[in-house]
């Protein structure tokens, strides 16, 4: 590779990122209970969408709670940091051209609403993942809700915890009324109504 027109220095733009690869970056913010089914949808959008060439990138609890969040926990205060957190690391990839999908309980108006805020109203789609607490708990891949029933796990969301359903969602998708292919199909034709008109 020769280096050929670097002058004047000047940062490379999100559009410039966005032309390379041919695409808009954006963030799907999925919101829901634990065990709702989120990441799991996050995961198929991903794998169909880099099928059709589409770059994203997942944030959720295995790659954020367990790194740079390793410090939080569940209170009022850390939920908000870690949303906090989430979203400013979110809106690094937005602004890189990918599409990002956050998996996160985010149980409040307020978290959602700064996330929001801090990514930018355009750029910002928020799905709700609606399964109800029965199945939630029915499912318990995680046995938490059971632990959260019998007291050994504090403000669980949905059993000592609230969680707020969101106002005014983009997309409501409920796992527990059909199969995980339309769900994740929901969400692709989100997306692609805003990322790449050519792919
Ligand atoms: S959030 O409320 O701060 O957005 P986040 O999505 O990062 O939550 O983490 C939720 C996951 O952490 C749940 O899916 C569950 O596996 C685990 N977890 C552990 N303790 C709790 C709790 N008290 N409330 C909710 N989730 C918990």
């Amino acid at each position: 590779m020769s280096i050929e027109n670097i002058y004047p220095i000047a940062m490379m733009t999100r559009a410039d990122k966005e032309a390379l690869l041919r695409q808009r970056g954006m963030m799907v913010w999925f919101t829901g209970l634990s065990g709702s089914g989120k990441s799991t949808i996050a995961l198929g959008v991903e794998k169909a969408l880099h099928q059709h060439g589409i770059l994203c990138r997942i944030l959720d609890g295995d790659n954020i709670r367990s790194g740079i969040n390793n410090n939080l926990g569940f209170s009022a205060e850390d939920r908000r940091e870690n949303i906090r957190r989430i979203a400013e690391i979110g809106k690094l990839f937005v602004e890189t051209g990918i599409v990002t999908l956050a998996a996160f309980v985010s149980p409040t108006e307020e978290y959602r609403s700064m996330a929001r805020r801090i990514i930018g109203e355009e750029d910002f789609k928020e799905v709700y993942v609606s399964t109800p607490l029965e199945e939630c708990e029915r499912r318990d891949v995680k046995g938490l809700y059971a632990r959260a029933r019998r007291g050994e796990v504090k403000d669980f969301t949905g059993i000592s915890a609230p969680f707020e359903v969101p106002v005014n969602p983009t997309l409501t998708v409920d796992t527990s009324q059909q199969p995980l292919e339309v769900s994740v199909r929901q969400v692709i034709d989100l997306i692609l109504k805003y990322v790449s008109p050519q792919k």
